[in-house]
């Protein structure tokens, strides 16, 4: 059975208080698909006037400290997102892999301190792409899975965000059949471990434009979107590809 289908968009470190209006317009234009499920994902300091600004529509976080509390300066932890509004955050984006140095032990750490908290989970993984060059995306992207995965989690609570580094904001996608080949093979490795349930999203470069195509593969259960979520121009007809996908 399809799954329900999840776009999530990732602000990234873009947003000030004037974008808040852009939110609402985002939210209001979502709720025309209700089969979909959609969040953003907004700079911390944002979350709690965009929850305010948007009740009942899914606002998140980006990364999440693992320690409940304590001397972290400049940290924010999973209470903090909770406290603040957010229903969930993104864990182990690559873009924090490589300049934070995030590990998948560390990132493991903090999808538990946030799933604890009550916060959904996006979990990201993917490859360079040198190692993809080499032939080695699958056997990388399983590892660090198997190194990133909280011990459990409810299919409701958690979700894999497949983001091949070199597709993000490069305008390059993989073939229709490299996602499929992953996402079967992320797949395998959550079905052993939690049952059948947890969505499998897609991330790198995904625009109106190439939304359907992409929704179109099996196990694709969603999408991250990055630059492409900004405005609600270019990231509703993600989500209406994502509704007509069913
Ligand atoms: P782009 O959609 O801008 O390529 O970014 C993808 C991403 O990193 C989402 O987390």
């Amino acid at each position: 059975m399809a799954l329900k289908k999840f776009v999530a968009g990732n602000w990234k470190m873009h947003g000030l208080s004037a974008d808040l209006a852009e939110i609402k317009v985002i939210a209001d234009a979502s709720r025309q698909y209700p089969g979909v499920d959609v969040a953003l994902c907004v700079p911390a300091i944002l979350i709690e006037r965009a929850a305010r600004a948007v009740p009942g529509f899914a606002i998140g976080g980006q990364d999440v400290h693992h320690a409940e509390k304590g001397a972290h300066t400049g940290s924010v932890s999973a209470q903090m997102l909770h406290d603040a509004g957010a229903g969930l955050t993104i864990v182990g984006h690559s873009e924090r892999r490589d300049a934070q140095r995030e590990s998948d032990v560390e990132v493991k750490a903090k999808a538990e301190a946030a799933l604890a908290c009550g916060l959904g989970v996006i979990l990201c993984v993917g490859e360079s792409l040198a190692v993809r060059e080499a032939g080695g995306a699958i056997e990388t992207v399983v590892a660090q899975l198997e190194g990133s995965l909280p011990e459990s989690a409810k299919a409701a609570s958690l979700a894999i965000a497949y983001e091949p580094i070199w597709a993000i904001g490069t305008g390059k996608v993989p073939t229709v059949a490299e996602i499929a080949e992953m996402h079967r093979a992320i797949r395998g490795r959550l079905d052993e471990r939690y049952g059948a349930g947890i969505r499998i999203l897609y991330g790198g470069s995904v625009k109106g434009s190439n939304a359907a195509e992409i929704f179109g593969v099996a196990d694709v259960d969603g999408a991250l979107v990055g630059g492409a979520s900004l405005k609600c121009a270019d990231f509703i007809p993600i989500v209406a590809a994502a509704a007509a996908a069913g």
